[in-house]
């Protein structure tokens, strides 16, 4: 049985570019293998609370409130939702030249000393099997991925980054760029992305 770990993180809810890409992934996936198991984390729809005193007592050091109790309690599900993935399908829109503040927020309960990452005598090591593959779709306003804003893509290197600090790095990115350049270059930007997913989804070892 093959487990597909769905994440999105857009606001826009039917609008959403990076929503629609991340199911056509998820579609084309499961028409390879019908049998997979797909779990779903909306995070605009349950969003998962910001880093508090009361959260970070939770998640980093030892839970003794209720309220701490119910952070790692989270943090652990998200966890484990995580561990238990062949591949996750991650829904990253570009905000601010960023990621999300939700996806952050994710990101916040996923990364924890001696859960997910581990400081030994080699420097940091990511816990997580490398084996997980993760697919993202970026949906940008602009472009990003040549040219002079290249330097402002705050997106993907930061997102590597958080992957690999827990030891995923087999990370595939998939852009749906300029979409606020009007209908036409959103439609084409759909259309690259999609022959895009083809080709990835294919090439999937899962
Ligand atoms: C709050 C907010 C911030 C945004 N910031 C940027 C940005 O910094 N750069 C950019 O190119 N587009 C930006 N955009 C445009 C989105 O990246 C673009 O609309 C994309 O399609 C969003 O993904 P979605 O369609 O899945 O929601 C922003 C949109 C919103 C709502």
């Amino acid at each position: 049985m093959n487990n597909i770990l769905v994440i999105n993180s857009s606001v826009s809810g039917e609008a959403s570019v990076s929503r629609f890409l991340v199911g056509d992934v998820v579609q084309r996936m499961l028409e390879i293998n019908p049998n997979a198991e797909v779990t779903y984390r909306d995070l605009n729809e349950t969003p998962i609370p910001h880093l508090t005193s009361t959260t970070v007592a939770g998640i980093r050091a030892v839970a003794e409130t209720q309220a701490e109790l119910a952070a790692e309690t989270l943090s652990n599900e998200l966890i484990a939702e995580l561990k238990a993935a062949d591949v996750v399908v991650m829904g990253a829109p570009m905000y601010n030249f960023s990621i999300p503040s939700s996806l952050r927020n994710w990101f916040d309960h996923v990364l924890r000393p001696r859960v997910t990452f581990a400081y030994g005598a080699g420097g940091v090591q990511g816990l997580l099997s490398s084996d997980i593959s993760v697919i993202v779709i970026e949906s940008r306003g602009g472009l990003y991925s040549e040219g002079p804003t290249q330097a402002m893509d705050f997106q993907e290197p930061y997102l590597k980054t958080l992957l690999g600090f827990i030891g995923i790095t087999d990370v595939t990115f998939i852009h749906a760029e300029k979409i606020g350049s009007g209908p036409e270059a959103r439609e084409l930007a759909i259309e690259t992305a999609k022959s895009r997913i083809e080709e990835v989804v294919a090439a999937l070892v899962w």
